[in-house]
Order: structure tokens, then sequence, then C-alpha cells
């Protein structure tokens, strides 16, 4: 029979890593302008790693989605088994280990909260761990990034760095990130349209559009930008009730980009209508989240008004912590 203290001593090691939102700036970083993104901590991807039998190798059971992967026989490009090839290459591992690797996560699959990055991390963390590693949050970024890669083409990286450094990043492409200051705590309302939209296409929607009209594209991702510095301003000097008009601007130049979809346009002026103080999408588009400015008092009824409108579900968040919890 085995005990809950032989379970416990069976597991070697276990990591986490957050969800994410974009809060200005999706696409138009891909493109070298800067862009805003936090974590957020009420969904996690979560991984442990416990004993195998000897010779059994790595396994990865991954809980949400009924899928088991050998290490040995797993296709060369399965993200989970990338993501653990490259963590046990970088933490200098002779051999596969005898372990079983089981990821579960709270992250909505394809919806812009960076679910398979979180995922990537998780497992990355918690294969560390079992080695009796520490990786620091660069290197787990790096190795996410290349998973990401597979994937998506040609990822900006600021989805593998907000979640690997799990604080709030003021991100531009190929630097490294910096944390940006929250001068007063706000709250947003994520909502979820329930259509699953790969980042993939409408980066390659974009790409094609900039190919064929390069300089109103440039335009585009010029004005965004400068959403960007005047939002990044008005969050660091405690003045949160300036992002709303700021992300119904974003928001209108990602619909000019033809990312927005006729179910984000009606959530965002729904939540509008219900009080929120603005509201943009938040990822790749076209599907997956709504970011709506919200406060503790307009928290429940945007809340209620994006449910009746076909929102899959609604996450309320606060964003940056309120003063002397530093
Ligand atoms: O869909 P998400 O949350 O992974 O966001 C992608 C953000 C883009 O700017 C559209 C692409 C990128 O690589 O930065």
């Amino acid at each position: 029979m085995i005990t809950a203290l032989m379970m416990r001593l069976m597991i070697k090691g276990s990591g986490s890593a957050p969800g994410k939102v974009i809060l200005f700036g999706e696409h138009a970083v891909v493109y070298g302008r800067p862009a805003l993104a936090i974590p957020v901590a009420v969904v996690r991807a979560e991984a442990k790693v416990e004993h195998a039998l000897q010779g059994s190798g790595l396994t990865i059971w991954a809980k949400d989605l009924g899928e088991e992967v050998t290490l040995a026989s797993a296709p060369a490009d399965h993200p989970l088994a990338v993501a653990a090839r490259l963590a046990l290459k970088r933490l200098g591992m002779q051999g596969v280990p005898d372990w079983r690797l089981t990821v579960h996560s709270t992250i909505p699959v394809a919806s812009g909260l960076g679910s398979g990055a979180a995922v990537s991390a998780a497992i990355v963390r918690a294969l560390a761990a079992a080695a009796g590693a520490e990786l620091v949050p660069a290197e787990v970024s790096d190795i996410v990034y290349q998973v990401d890669r597979l994937h998506h083409g040609n990822p900006s990286g600021i989805d593998n760095t907000v979640i690997a450094y799990e604080e709030p990043v003021y991100f531009v492409r190929s630097r490294p990130p910096q944390r940006f200051a929250i001068g007063r705590q706000f709250w947003l309302a994520i909502a979820d349209t329930g259509v699953r939209s790969p980042t993939k296409i409408t980066v390659g929607d974009v790409r094609r559009q900039w190919e064929q009209d390069p300089r109103r594209l440039e335009a585009c991702f010029d004005r965004i930008a400068g959403i960007v510095e005047t939002a990044r301003a008005a969050i660091a000097s405690g003045a949160p009730s300036r992002l709303g008009p700021l992300m119904d601007e974003n928001h209108e130049l990602l619909s000019e980009l033809g990312v927005s979809s006729p179910e984000l346009d009606r959530l965002a002026s729904e939540a509008r209508r219900a009080g929120a103080g603005g509201a943009k999408l938040s990822g790749g588009g076209r599907g997956g989240n709504l970011i709506a400015l919200v406060s503790p008092e307009t928290a429940e009824t945007v809340t209620d008004r994006l449910l009746a409108c076909g929102a899959a579900g609604v996450i309320v968040t606060p964003v940056g912590v309120p003063q002397g919890e530093m």
C-alpha cells in the first residue's frame, strides 16, 4: 500500500508559472515597438516530477489534455517534449531520468493568456527542481522562447518574458526586459470570448498586410508605440483612470489591423456601457481575451454584462500591489 508520506517522498520537484495578459502593444511588438504585459497569477500552470520505474524514461502526463507523452518516442516538435528536452540539456543531465512529469493548467488554451508558455515554464522549473538545480528567469525565458518559436514562427518574446520573470514587463524585442512601475493598483476584467484563435494566423495576416503596404502598417505601429509610452507613464504616476481611453484607442488600431472580431467588438462596447473605463482585445486577437478597465465598484456589473453577452468566462484581477505591501 502506498501511504501519503510515501507519495510525498516520491515527488522530486515541482514548478509553476502564471498566465499573462498584454496590456498594450501586441502585434506592433513583433515589429520592434514596445509593449506592456503583466503576469496573471489567478490562473497558473503547474508541473510535478515523481520517480518512475527504472528504465521507464521520462513520461509527461498532460492531465487536462488526457495526453501522455514519452520523451523517447515523442515527435521532434512536440511542445511538451521539446520543453523537457531543452530543460534537461540546459541542466546538463547525462541520459534521461526515470521520472513521471504531471502537468496541469487552469489557463484557458489559445486565448491570449499565455497558456502554452506557462506550461513550458512550469515543466522547465519542475525538472530543474527535481535535478536539484535552479534556473534564473532569463534561462527559463530563453527555453520557453525556443519552444514558442516552433509553433508561432516569429514570436516577439513577450509571452515567455513576462511568464518567466513573473513581473510587469515593458518589453522591446531583442532588448533586456524592464520592469515597469505601478504607482497605484488598478483592476482588470479579463473576458474570454470562447473563440480559440491561434496567434500564428493573426500574426501571419498582419505580416502579409505589412508586406503589401509597409507605410500604412508602420504608421499604425508607431501610433500603438505612442499609446504604450503614454500608458506606461500613466501607470507609473498612479493615474490608471487615464488608461481607459488609451485601451479604446489601442483596440481601434488593432481593428484597423484586422485582428479584432465581432465578438471582441461587442464585448468591448458592452463592457464600456456597463461602466468599464475602456476595453481592448489582448494578445493575438480574432478571439481569445478582452481586457476591460474596472474598479472594485464596477467589476461586478461589468462581469455580469460580459457573461450575459456571451463571454465564456471572466476573471477579475488586481494589477500591482497596494502601497505598503511591496
Ligand atoms: O496571443 P498571445 O497572447 O500569445 O499574444 C501574442 C502577441 C503578439 O504580439 C500578437 C505576437 C508576439 O509574438 O508578440
